[in-house]
């Protein structure tokens, strides 16, 4: 196949949701129509339970086994199709938000009884924000839930989308009848015990034909005819441009646990979703039709098993053709390197490929080498935009608890602060460090894995601090930036990147020092 036809019959992607609205069960269902597993419940045990927060061994084991559901990928209609994981505990929001860095679009799953929750608002906001295309998915239909049209309102004003019905459901609950496809114009009758199979589904040249009364019932029918009318008034048509600019989402409904409305997503996902889309770097925009290579890590996951330190780094590629054994450059390190044993994925499993085409995701074997944002080219100098920095939302000094094993916990920090798993900043008064999160559950993450891979002991002590500011002075020689730094002397900090960050005990604090020193700008997120 030609290298153009590889990219084109490429759809990588994620799935996001607040949890328990069915990410997993749908990313299930989409596998096995790809014949990439054989039964239910494969990627079910995979996924992170509720109430884990402090089983370790829990911890350890869902890390190992998000490997393997880091990237999942299978051939569906001659589509080359990536899944890639986003996980949807708060505590590893930041995890998802580079994840989202690497996909090409997103399909968006709401539960249709408890509607748009919080994670989906801040996960959408943040596709939003890089008009990456959304698909939406509302699920559960076969429970109560909220009525549709209230649910398109909510959509529309809780997420900020500008939703297309592409399907729409005969009732709910105890009284769903069906799925009406708008986009294939056809109806699929709903029954509950038919979980792995699919209907093939009937289809209606004119919906006002009296063989669908005989179907669903004059009542159902009627009714159905109805919505259909308020649906093309109310609401834009479809259009595939608007939607791959993020400015039009298309909305399904369906039940993934019975496996309904799955498929008629799917084969309009794989008809509208984009191929590998052009990426932005800092020195110019990389099409994925360039010949040479380019990609990004957005992801670093540590080995499990402790003898081998070894970690993986995830490398989305942008363009050009990754080959097994062909030197690359690693830009930050300016350092020419081969990769011998590159993994790719399929379905559950990774297995060692010679080539691997935009769109793709390669597993690299990595000593501490990559940082996530590193870039990989043929030469060229190029590093990829990636997504800043949010301010964590806790934070505490980290102590060393066992003296003779300083070196051990500084390197075991810095690497997993390399993985992305929590932010470090050092307060430039005394040096001491202090770990920033999103979540509580990261602490006990650090501290397990400190002492079981690298040796290390600490502890920590809370620090009240309500946010992290990045501190960019209108000019940094003028007196006022000066005074801003000798009064606010204790709470500033550096981050790892060197950059300069303001501690701020409350949002009090923060709106004082802006009037005060209102040419010294403080930012909520760090630039990259
Ligand atoms: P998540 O990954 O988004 O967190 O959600 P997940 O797929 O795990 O689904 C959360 C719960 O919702 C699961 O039930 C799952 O079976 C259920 N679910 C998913 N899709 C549907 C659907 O279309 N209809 C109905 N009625 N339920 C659905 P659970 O009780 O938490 O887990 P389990 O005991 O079923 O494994």
């Amino acid at each position: 196949m030609s290298f153009l036809k590889e990219i084109q019959r490429r759809r990588t992607f994620g799935i996001i949701s607040h949890p328990d609205a069915g990410k997993t069960t749908l990313t299930e269902k989409l596998l096995l129509f790809g014949g990439a597993i054989q039964e239910a419940g494969a990627v079910k045990n995979n996924k992170i339970k509720k109430g884990a927060t402090s089983d370790f061994m829990e911890i350890e084991r869902q890390r190992g086994i998000s490997v393997a559901t880091s990237v999942l990928a299978f051939i569906y209609k001659n589509k080359k199709i990536n899944i890639l994981d986003t996980p949807g505990h708060k505590d590893f929001a930041e995890d998802t938000f580079r994840t989202l860095t690497a996909v090409d679009s997103v399909i968006v799953v709401i539960d249709v009884a408890k509607g748009v929750e919080e994670q989906t608002e801040k996960l959408v906001e943040v596709c939003r924000m890089r008009n990456i295309p959304m698909i939406v998915f509302i699920n559960k239909l076969d429970r109560e839930g909220k009525d549709a049209f209230d649910l398109l309102d909510e959509v529309e004003q809780k997420l900020g989308l500008r939703v297309s019905p592409l399907s729409y459901p005969i009732g709910m609950g105890y009284d769903f009848k069906g799925i009406y496809n708008i986009y294939e114009k056809k109806i699929n009758i709903f029954s509950a015990d038919n979980k792995q199979k699919v209907s093939k589904g009937i289809e209606f040249t004119d919906i006002n034909t009296p063989e669908l009364d005989k179907i669903i019932g004059e009542k159902w029918a009627n009714n159905l005819r109805e919505e259909l009318e308020i649906i093309h008034e109310v609401y834009p048509d479809f259009n595939k441009e608007e939607y791959l600019k993020g400015d039009l989402q298309p909305v399904f409904f369906g039940s993934a646990l019975n496996n309904f409305g799955v498929k008629e997503l799917l084969d309009c996902f794989i008809e509208i979703a984009p191929s590998p889309q052009p990426k932005k770097a800092e020195e110019r925009m990389v099409d994925s039709k360039e010949e040479k290579l380019t990609g990004f890590v957005f992801k670093i996951h540590a080995n499990m098993d402790p003898n081998h330190r070894n970690r993986l780094a995830f490398i989305k590629i942008v363009s050009g053709v990754f080959k097994r054994n062909a030197p690359y450059l690693h830009v930050r390190l300016d350092k020419k390197m081969k990769f011998s044993s590159p993994n790719a994925f399929f379905a559950e499993k990774k297995e060692i490929v010679d080539e691997s085409f935009p769109g793709d995701i390669v597993g690299i074997q990595d000593s501490g080498n990559f940082k996530i944002g590193d870039t990989l080219t043929e030469g060229e100098i190029l590093n990829f935009k990636g997504i800043p920095s949010f301010s964590p939302e806790h934070f505490r000094y980290v102590n060393n608890a066992d003296p003779l094993k300083s070196k051990q916990l500084f390197k075991g920090l810095d690497q997993l602060m390399d993985e992305g798993v929590a932010q470090l900043f050092t307060l430039d008064l005394n040096g001491r460090k202090v770990i920033g999160t999103v979540g509580a559950l990261q602490y006990e993450v650090i501290q397990y894995r400190l002492e079981h891979e690298y040796g290390a002991k600490c502890s920590y002590e809370n620090l009240p601090v309500h946010k992290a500011c990045w501190v960019h002075p209108d000019n940094p020689k003028n007196d006022e930036f000066k005074e801003f730094k000798r009064v606010k002397q204790r709470f500033l900090a550096t981050d790892k990147q060197g950059q300069l960050v303001f501690l701020a005990d409350s949002a009090f604090t923060i709106q004082m020092t802006q009037s005060k020193y209102p040419s010294v700008k403080l930012h909520f997120t760090s630039e990259v």
